[in-house]
Parts: structure tokens; sequence; C-alpha cells
């Protein structure tokens, strides 16, 4: 399988004032396409500033991400933009849907951006699949924590992205609603193909990926294949 994303000695500092935070002290590791893999770590150990730096959503004070082939340290945050319409899907813990669309609006933005034909249909059959049909012309705030995440789960997939990335996105569902949305994450992901990078503090959805990666003090501290021993 060829490398969709290649990470070197990427390090990151947040600079405030006279204060410097180190958050990540040089990471390196690397994804075939098609990977399931989890990034695990204890709060504050800089998964949620990994994630981003991956996906084209932030600058890396130093170092490198390659995504597809294309390297993200020189681009313009323009050109990273576009980088992460073409490959890139996100999900994160708080959803962040645009409160003023509608759930079918929220579903067809990153068609709209790519310019694709058909976009309320997709959306639509996006919705339908994430089993909120009914819900489609209902604004955020009308919509429980669930039912957000799971619109945001149709967007994430609606431009067939090559990664998918999601930040704790069961941390602020409860545990019978975040067991039907992991569920649908990985059934869509199966379905798409797609490479996916969950990023959890919860060792038994850990444990649902192929590969665990450990990050501690702002360096990768283990790195194992999980799939052996599941398919074992
Ligand atoms: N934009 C920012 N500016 C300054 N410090 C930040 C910023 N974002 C995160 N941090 C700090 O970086 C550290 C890692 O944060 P984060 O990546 O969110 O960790 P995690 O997702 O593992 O909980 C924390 O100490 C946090 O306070
Ligand atoms: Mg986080």
């Amino acid at each position: 399988m060829p490398t969709i994303l290649e990470i070197k000695d990427l390090k990151k500092t947040y600079d405030s004032g006279d204060r410097h935070l180190t958050v990540l002290q040089g990471i390196n590791f690397s994804l075939e396409a098609g990977d399931v893999c989890a990034i695990v770590g204890p709060s504050g150990s800089g998964k949620t500033t990994l994630l981003g730096l991956c996906a084209g959503l932030d600058r890396a004070s130093s170092g490198s991400v390659i995504l597809n082939g294309i390297k993200l340290d020189d681009l313009s945050e323009d050109e990273r933009a576009q980088v992460r319409n073409q490959y890139v899907g996100f999900i994160f813990q708080n959803f962040q849907l645009i409160p003023t669309l509608t759930a079918l609006e929220n579903v067809m933005v990153p068609l709209e951006l790519r310019g694709e034909r058909n976009v309320q249909q997709q959306a639509m059959d996006l919705l339908a699949r994430v089993g909120l049909a009914e819900r489609a012309v209902h604004y955020p705030t009308q919509l429980s924590g669930g039912e957000q995440q799971r619109v945001s789960l149709a967007r994430a997939f609606s431009n067939r992205p090559a990664i998918l990335f999601a930040d704790e996105p069961t941390g602020n569902l409860d545990e019978e609603t975040g067991e039907r949305v992991e569920k649908l994450l990985f059934d869509l992901n199966r379905e798409a193909g797609t490479t996916l990078v969950l990023v959890t503090h919860d060792l038994e959805l850990a444990a649902k990926t192929d590969r665990i990666i450990r990050i501690k003090g702002g360096t990768v501290v283990s790195d194992e294949v999980t799939s052996v021993v599941n398919n074992g």
C-alpha cells in the first residue's frame, strides 16, 4: 500500500508573549493507505495538536507533514484549505457544525466547495445513511449531541476523503450514544476504505483499530500493531 501520511521529526511550540510551551518534541510515524490507527495519550499530551498538524489545520514549528505525497510545511493557508477539501475529513469532539446551516446544508458544504454536481442528493443520501433523513432541515441546536455527531460523520465522509481524522469523536456523548456513533464511524470507514486516524483516551475503542500510537511528553512512547491480536 502507498504511504498516505508521513510525519517527520514534527515539533510544535505555542508562543504567547514571552512564554513558550513545547507540546510536540519530534514525532515520527507513517501510515499506509487504508490503515486504521488510534493515537492515545494523557490529557494535555498534544493529541489534538498533532491531529491538527497532520490534517493541515495548523502549521508545525519544524519538521514535516507529507499528506498523500503533498508536503504541507510550506503551503499557505489557502493551499492547505484546498488540500483539506481534496483529501481530508475531520471529526471534532464538539461536532463543529455551522450553526446557521441546516443538517443538510452542513453536509453539502464540502461537496459545494469541490464544485460537485447533485450536491443536495448526495448530501441527502449520506444523511439517510447515518439515519437522519428526517432531520435534514433541522439546525444543529435542534439536534441532540449524538445526532450532531452523526451529521458531522456524514459531512466528513461527503468528500470521500483519502484520510479521515477523528478527535475523541465520542468524548462528549453518553456511553450508549457514543457506541452508536462509534459503530457508524467504523462501518462508514470500512465501506469507504478510508485511512482513519482516531484520537481517544478510551482504550477499548483504541483496541478496535489495527495500530495504537501512544504519545506522552510530546514524543511517541510506543507504536504497536494490534491487528495480529484482533485476527488471531
Ligand atoms: N492554541 C494554543 N495555544 C497555547 N497552548 C495550547 C494551544 N492549544 C493547546 N495548547 C496546550 O498544548 C498542550 C496540549 O494540548 P492538546 O493538543 O489539546 O492536548 P490533548 O488533545 O492531548 O489533550 C496543553 O498544555 C494545551 O494547554
Ligand atoms: Mg484533545
